[in-house]
């Protein structure tokens, strides 16, 4: 029973590859310090000052010049190699289209494995890889070293393969699709060196209750997934059908859901992965400090956006502000999906 929802997850991510972006895209590194090894590992220090510096960045991010943004990449990268040196390894479970390339760009010389379960979403993670690495060697006369990505499952690659031990792993937007979070996360945690640091985002679980009922209206058409003409066609229809309401959502059209579906943008691929996804259970917010607690991991950070407080930032009280950003989520006043950064005891 399991086996068959990963496949049709599988399905999915090759139908609908995430986030899917254009190849010619570049992240914006400014952006997403946050994301390098380097952040957590300065929490970790108690190195809080830089930290919050850096989590702030995107806050004055428009005022800054050119000039200025680029000084500051400068400035905090060396920063946060100082903190997180080229011998560590990173490995990202459920990596997409678009994370291998962010993580090679924040960590030029670390080595990196990225695991996907759609081999579609790994041949364009590739071809982005490949495509930038060419632009870098224009720039800079040295090819972007390579990453190397795998096709499967992650708790079976990460059971079967022998790719040792890492110092960081970045599991984002992944967990809560498994249908057994527990047993992806126990086998993420199997492979941490000890202080070595796991980021995780999971989905809001009552904030997106909305997505999972409608999501349970189009359940059915994964039962057919097999019966790949009739199945394509109907997976077809509903997906331009949402899109088109999404587009009158996006404009206004319909109050009573505009200002919830508001983020989701005209992206095709944001569309089916809100409303089209065929393992999409959610873990309720609580749980998962619970599970990571069970197997040894400490919460070192974690942040959410609350629609009545703004952001609340775990650097100084990370259990606490966890606790009411779980009780914000029950409330249904938390707006983005939370992240959490745990260190291995
Ligand atoms: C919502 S996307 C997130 C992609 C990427 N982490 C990001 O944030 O841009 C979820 C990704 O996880 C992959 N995935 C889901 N379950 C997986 C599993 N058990 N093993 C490996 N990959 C998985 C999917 O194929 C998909 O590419």
């Amino acid at each position: 029973m399991e086996q068959l929802k990963i496949e049709k997850m599988r399905k999915f991510y090759d139908t609908f590859p995430y986030p899917n972006r254009p190849i010619f895209q570049s992240p914006v590194l400014l952006m997403q310090l946050i994301a390098h090894g380097g952040f957590g590992q300065a929490i970790l220090e108690e190195n809080i000052p830089l930290s919050k510096e850096i989590k702030c960045i995107y806050e004055n991010y428009s005022e800054v010049t050119w000039f200025k943004r680029n000084q500051m990449l400068k400035y905090y990268m060396r920063f946060l190699k100082t903190k997180f040196s080229e011998e560590k390894r990173i490995l990202l479970v459920g990596c997409g289209t678009d994370e291998p390339l962010l993580f090679r760009k924040l960590h030029l010389e670390n080595e990196i494995i990225g695991i996907d379960l759609s081999k579609k979403a790994i041949r364009k993670a590739k071809a982005k890889l490949s495509f930038h690495s060419y632009i870098h060697r224009i720039f800079s006369l040295q090819k972007l070293k390579k990453v190397e990505l795998l096709v499967g499952n992650a708790e079976m690659v990460l059971k079967e393969k022998a790719l040792g031990d890492f110092d960081y792993i970045q599991c984002f937007g992944v967990l809560h699709h498994q249908p057994e979070p527990y047993y992806l996360l126990k086998s993420m945690v199997d492979r941490l060196n000890k202080n070595a640091l796991l980021r995780l985002m999971v989905y809001s679980y009552h904030g997106r209750k909305l997505e999972r009922r409608i999501q349970k209206r189009y359940a059915g058409i994964w039962d057919l997934f097999l019966q790949r003409r009739i199945f394509k066609a109907k997976l077809f229809t509903h997906f331009f059908k949402l899109r088109f309401w999404q587009t009158l959502n996006f404009f206004g059209l319909f109050s009573s859901t505009f200002y919830r579906f508001r983020y989701l943008g005209f992206g095709s691929a944001c569309v089916a992965d809100a409303f089209l996804h065929p393992s999409d259970p959610g873990i309720p917010l609580g749980d998962i400090y619970d599970m990571a607690s069970s197997l040894g991991l400490k919460l070192i950070y974690c942040e959410g956006k609350l629609e009545s407080e703004g952001y609340l930032l775990g650097f100084d009280n990370p259990d606490e502000v966890w606790k009411k950003i779980v009780e914000a989520d029950a409330k249904q006043d938390l707006l983005s999906n939370p992240i959490l950064i745990f260190c291995k005891v």
